[in-house]
């Protein structure tokens, strides 16, 4: 980088780019070639042997996507970045870059449906135990780390019932009980435009890009960000050997497209979803709206203290009649769709117990405070006015 850029949107555009591309291209060209040609044999043995830089393979690395992986790096405030093919790519490499035989991992109960059946039914298989408990509760956290754990594994915002963690009260929790357990952030509901869980002790990043990074609903993506030499592990063992989920040098493209709007797109998804919690707080047919902007949620304080410029987009709420109530408000809306995903510009909603977290036993959702009847709304980036007005009318024909 030529100048010193320190403000949030001029690192979304500019930090990483690449300095002295062939054509003087302003955007980053998609270098679409899953392998790169050595001069000589010697050449290519010192590139497999990191003796000299330069392009060996996709897997391992591409010029397109190096530019986003720096990218995103400086945006988290990270040494370095891995990008992958989808947020479950980057989770099961990091995850499987962190545990081993014999270690143990605590993990919050609500997590994304899937992130949730890796720990609970995945990685057990290979000989590491997770306990699941409430992270925003530190002594039930104090209780459950033991010897062997290598990994406390969070979501804040979690999805789909948006529990709030104190990142940096968890970092002391656990670094003083043994410094070498790696505390895991997933931070694709605040996205670093709102937290960046790295400045506030955790120890790594991980994010589904498919949802705010890129913003658009056409990449499935995912990153992984951290300190140098653990992102070198992610990138040499996750992601080459253990997953081989590469993000391909087009989606990188997309993403970079996307990034150049995150945080322009996230102020307007804060706003909007500020005064959709409020309206949807003050309607007699709603039963319960968990969304940390509004002063009533058990995790207000703490995310006005670790969020910066808003409280996201997603709002999760319990229309009043249960399930069946839900299920039947879902069916009547008209503007906003019925689809899975998060992040992107069309307002999207969806019931997590029968779709995106059916991965829970009943139990299992009792257990994380996941209800029967929560339907979770991605607040899109649509006039405020118009998704209320959809709102409105689906709430009294219920
Ligand atoms: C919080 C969170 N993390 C991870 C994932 C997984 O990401 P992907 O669908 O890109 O694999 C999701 C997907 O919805 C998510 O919501």
């Amino acid at each position: 980088m030529k100048t010193k850029i320190k403000g949030f949107g001029t690192l979304a555009i500019h930090a990483g780019n690449l300095e002295n591309e062939t054509f003087g291209a302003l955007a980053t060209p998609i270098y679409q070639s899953s392998t790169f040609y050595f001069d000589s044999c010697e050449t290519g043995g010192r590139r497999f042997a990191g003796e000299e830089n330069g392009f060996i393979y996709t897997r391992l690395g591409n010029p397109t996507t190096s530019v986003l992986e720096r990218k995103v790096a400086a945006l988290e405030n990270a040494d370095d970045a891995v990008a992958f093919g989808s947020g479950m790519g980057a989770i099961t490499a990091c995850l499987w870059s962190i545990a081993a035989l014999g270690k143990h991992i605590v993990a919050d109960e609500a997590l994304y449906g899937c992130t949730f059946a890796f720990l609970n039914h995945g990685i057990t298989r290979y000989g590491v135990s997770v306990t699941f408990v409430d992270t925003s509760d530190l002594q039930a956290v104090r209780q459950a780390l033991r010897p062997n754990t290598c990994c406390l594994y969070i979501e804040t915002p979690a999805n789909p019932n948006l529990k709030i963690e104190d990142i940096e009260e968890l970092s002391k929790l656990v670094h003083s009980y043994n410094k070498d357990i790696m505390f895991v952030v997933d931070n694709t509901f605040a996205t670093p435009c709102l937290t960046r869980p790295l400045d506030l002790g955790a120890d790594v990043v991980v994010h589904s890009a498919t949802k705010y990074l890129n913003g658009h609903g056409d990449v499935i993506a995912g990153f992984v960000c951290g300190r140098q030499d653990f992102i070198n592990e992610v990138r040499m063992f996750g992601l080459k050997d253990m997953t081989g989920a590469v993000l391909d040098p087009f989606a990188a493209f997309l993403i970079l497209r996307g990034l150049k709007t995150l945080e322009l797109r996230v102020q307007r998804h804060c706003e909007n979803a500020m005064q959709i919690a409020e309206f949807l707080d003050g309607h007699r047919k709603v039963a319960k709206v968990y969304f940390p902007g509004l002063k009533s949620h058990p995790g207000h304080e703490i995310a006005a203290k670790q969020m910066h410029g808003g409280f996201g987009g997603i709002i999760s709420f319990e229309v009043r009649g249960g399930k069946e109530a839900g299920m039947r408000f879902v069916n009547e809306l008209k503007l906003i769709t019925i689809a899975v995903s998060l992040g992107d510009a069309e307002t999207l909603i969806e019931h997590p117990a029968s779709m995106t977290h059916s991965t829970y036993s009943p139990e299992e959702l009792n257990a994380a405070g996941i209800s029967e009847g929560l339907v979770r709304l991605s607040v899109g980036l649509e006039n405020a006015v118009d998704i209320i007005d959809d709102l409105d009318q689906a709430l009294r024909r219920v």
